[in-house]
């Protein structure tokens, strides 16, 4: 087949599929120690277990999952950003940020405003624990929340995305 034809031309088998919508999976300081930090509150699994966890999910789904872990908050900041600029939806972890950054809280802002969904997730259940922990300063610029059921928050997350998007 002369590869010069407009798409248009193709017999509609031949088109490229559609890109899968992109999820991008972030989680902030501390998280890369999953498995050895506090087990009894965060588990034995760890950050490269729930790659592998979130990429089989993201199969299931129909979703392509690109799951990052970091300490720093501008680089967090940074993949927001992005993901605005990608037109990606976002799972994120924020940690201990999310007590605290506003600078966290302002970039999450960006993503919902721009008609994007980001899901809030935690492993443990903050309203739980320590009262710093009962305040979380993204909740309520996210489209939602999901906390206290360990990794199946992040599949919660992902499918409550997969369902939201258009088909
Ligand atoms: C956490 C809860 C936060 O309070 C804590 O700072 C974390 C993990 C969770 O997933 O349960 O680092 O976000």
């Amino acid at each position: 087949m002369d590869s010069a034809l407009p798409s248009a031309a193709l017999p509609s088998a031949a088109l490229p599929p559609a890109a899968l919508p992109r999820v991008l999976v972030l989680n902030g300081p501390n998280l890369g120690r999953l498995g050895v930090r506090e087990p009894e509150v965060y588990g034995h699994a760890s950050m490269a277990d729930l790659e592998s966890a979130a990429a089989t999910w993201g199969k299931e789904l129909g979703l392509e999952v690109d799951v990052r872990q970091t300490d720093a908050e501008s680089e967090i900041v940074g993949w927001l950003h992005e993901a605005v600029d990608a037109g990606a939806h976002v799972v994120l972890n924020p940690a201990a940020f999310t007590h605290y950054s506003y600078a966290l809280r302002d970039a999450a802002a960006q993503v919902t405003t721009a008609d994007l969904l980001l899901v809030e997730v935690h492993l443990s259940n903050p309203a739980t624990r320590e009262t710093f922990r009962h305040y979380s300063v993204v909740a309520g610029v996210a489209t939602g929340t999901v906390a206290g059921f360990g990794f199946d928050s992040y599949r919660l997350a992902l499918s409550a995305i997969a369902t939201r998007l258009p088909r």
